[in-house]
């Protein structure tokens, strides 16, 4: 697993990232959901239970200012595909910088996902990678959300949710059944990582019993 440590170098970039990022929490704590990017050690577990390196195409729901996704692509096969879906115009206005032409950069809601993928010719994805704060959103629009990955998500594919609270597994488990829990406490909050493998076409999901770091 190839994640890039912050040296003397990058940590005034990493400092200027942490703080556009909680300036974007205070204007919109809700949709955000956390006052600062995800520590190197959690999108290391998150990106271990997707299994990047072996999937060909990956979704990521709310990358914010692209660490996450920096290191996804860091990881994935040189073939793969990831689509980074922000809401928030100012982060995807970061991520459509990232030069690297596996990625597509899209600005859009992830209740639209189905549509968002067939706009950009994109099979069933292996892996679907999200940040976005079920919590702190509506019970409607969380589960539209979970109901469009589970559509969309590749038979044998792995749901991969990161989150503080545990309202995602009461949202996502009817759907997709049984939910495997990792904890993250190298976070600041302590963070669960949530995985779902969906299910070989019974309609059902099945816990993703396969190694999980
Ligand atoms: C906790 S931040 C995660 C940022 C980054 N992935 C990380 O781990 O540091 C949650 C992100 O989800 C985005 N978001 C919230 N609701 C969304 C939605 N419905 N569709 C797409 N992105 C959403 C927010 O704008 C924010 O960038």
């Amino acid at each position: 697993m190839n994640l890039r440590k912050a040296s003397s170098n990058t940590l005034p970039k990493v400092m200027n990232g942490c703080l556009f990022f909680f300036q974007e929490f205070l204007k919109h704590p809700f949709q955000i959901g956390s006052v600062i990017p995800s520590s190197q050690a959690l999108i290391k577990r998150v990106i271990e239970t997707a299994r990047v390196d072996s999937v060909k195409t990956i979704v990521e729901l709310g990358p914010g200012t692209g660490c996450t996704t920096k290191a996804i692509l860091e990881n994935m096969k040189p073939d793969a595909r990831l689509i980074s879906i922000e809401i928030n115009p100012n982060f995807y206005s970061i991520i459509s910088q990232i030069p690297d032409s596996r990625l597509i950069a899209h600005h859009g809601d992830a209740r639209k996902l189905k549509q968002i993928l067939s706009s950009h010719n994109l099979g069933a994805p292996e892996a679907v990678i999200s940040g976005i704060p079920f919590s702190t959103m509506g019970d409607e629009c969380g589960s539209q959300i979970i109901k469009a990955i589970h559509e969309v998500l590749a038979p044998g594919g792995r749901f991969v949710a990161y989150q503080l609270s545990k309202k995602v597994i009461s949202l996502c488990s009817p759907v997709m059944g049984k939910e495997k829990v990792q904890l993250e406490f190298m976070n600041i909050p302590p963070m669960r990582v949530c995985c779902w493998e969906k299910g070989n076409g019974n309609g059902g999901g099945k816990r993703a019993d396969n190694p999980i770091v």
